[in-house]
């Protein structure tokens, strides 16, 4: 079998890093931006320096803010929409996964034929995205879902309301500008539940079917920067040194995640599409149920992620037992809830949501193969 490994995006990071997105836009050979944004991030004051240094390198400028969290394709269309009207050359995209996922989509949209269900990675819809696709730069403000460094978009579709994954290289933005003070605004909740995002996505990358020793590596390198910041950021919002940490965890999380996801994307992406909740939370409330899940076929893994997470044990059994615990201990210590049944999640509707996370295609590279009862037990197991 044969396998690809890429780590190919232009990244710059670091205090302030933000001012040099005028010249990264140059270089590309910009002249006009579609910004796109969220309401939350436009009134946090983060589209203003992007908007400064564009404008200084002789940039034209439009905004588009209509994008909510767990993004509809509705919201895709009008975004596609303003950038035909902007007539513009370049998207940056200034937000958390929700406007970063969109942009990238909006440089498919713009280029290829709709609807945009055509393209889900479930039915291969990969193949079909052979375009060129215009220039991105990608500007995270939340550490998380690291898709500013990713080859996957996520929408939901309106005719299944499907979460839906479209995953192509020709997604990924050409460059990725992490300015840790652009996270500094996020609120102690939605700064844990993003850092539970990055914790799970290289979780489920270093446990994932198939062979990838550097994402590996990098999965359990993530691992440990998250082990190390998440509760200091939530603690000290301003601790700059840790929120770089979380954004540099995110993008390796991202970077690791090409090797594959599992079971506890399957569970979360139904529980946002149907109950709209946080993606992050949504993976935080499922991990620990799936960890033990998976402990069975991976223990040796799973130990050594439960050594990182600073759990104790004299054998590699026992270690990968107290794994799940140590991560239900990390999500109580950043104030995260316990359960699903504390955000309102019903017994009546696991059901439902089973039959969904099997739909989804990320447990496919689960290490242990997962029925529609096996999701049902993990939701029940996640209440
Ligand atoms: N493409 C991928 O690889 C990938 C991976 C994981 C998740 N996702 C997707 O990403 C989305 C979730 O992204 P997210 O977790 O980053 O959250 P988000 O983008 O949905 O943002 C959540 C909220 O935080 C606010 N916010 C963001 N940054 C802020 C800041 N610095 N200060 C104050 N408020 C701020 C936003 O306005 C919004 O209200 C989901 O739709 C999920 O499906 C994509
Ligand atoms: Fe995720």
């Amino acid at each position: 079998m044969t396998t690809v490994w890429s780590f190919p995006t232009r990244v710059v990071f670091g205090d302030g890093s933000i001012e040099t997105i005028g010249a990264e836009a140059k270089a590309l050979g910009a002249n006009k931006a579609l910004v796109i944004a969220d309401t939350g991030v436009v009134e946090a004051g983060l589209v203003t320096p992007v908007e400064k240094s564009l404008g200084e390198e002789g940039l034209e400028v439009v905004v588009f803010d209509g994008i909510s969290s767990n993004p509809l394709e509705k919201e895709l269309s009008e975004a596609t929409e303003a950038y035909g009207d902007a007539e513009a050359d370049l998207v940056v995209a200034v937000g958390g996964g929700s406007p970063l996922d969109v942009a990238k989509l909006v440089r498919v949209m713009a280029t290829h034929p709709g609807p945009v269900a055509q393209y889900d990675d479930a039915i291969g819809g990969d193949a079909k995205i052979t375009g060129e696709v215009p220039p991105m730069i990608a500007v995270p403000t939340t550490a998380g879902t690291g898709s500013e460094v990713g080859r996957s978009g996520v929408v939901t579709i309106e005719e299944t309301n499907k979460k839906t994954v479209i995953f192509s290289p020709k997604l990924m933005p050409n460059v990725a500008i992490l300015d840790p003070q652009l996270t500094v605004s996020m609120p102690p909740k939605i700064t844990a539940a993003t850092g539970f995002d990055a914790l799970t996505h290289c979780i489920e990358a270093y446990c994932a079917r198939g062979d990838h020793p550097m994402a590996d590596a990098i999965a359990l390198s993530g691992i440990q920067l998250v082990v190390r910041s998440l509760h200091k950021v939530v603690s000290d919002s301003r601790d700059i040194k840790a929120r770089g940490n979380m954004m540099k965890a995110a993008m390796m999380g991202s970077v690791a995640f090409q090797k594959g996801l599992g079971a506890c994307h399957s569970l979360a992406h139904p529980l946002s599409a149907e109950a709209d909740l946080h993606h992050g939370l949504a993976n935080a409330l499922c991990l620990p149920a799936v960890l033990d899940f998976n402990r069975s076929a991976i223990p040796k893994e799973i130990a050594r992620i439960a050594t990182i997470l600073g759990a104790r044990g004299d054998d590699e059994e026992t270690l990968a037992f107290e794994c799940a615990g140590a991560v239900r201990a990390l999500r109580r210590k950043v104030g995260l809830p316990e359960g699903l049944s504390a955000v309102d999640v019903e017994e009546d509707a696991l059901g439902q949501l089973a039959k969904l996370a099997m739909e989804d295609a990320c447990h496919r590279l689960n290490p242990r193969e997962c029925t529609e009862e096996d999701m049902l037990a993990l939701y029940r197991a996640s209440m």
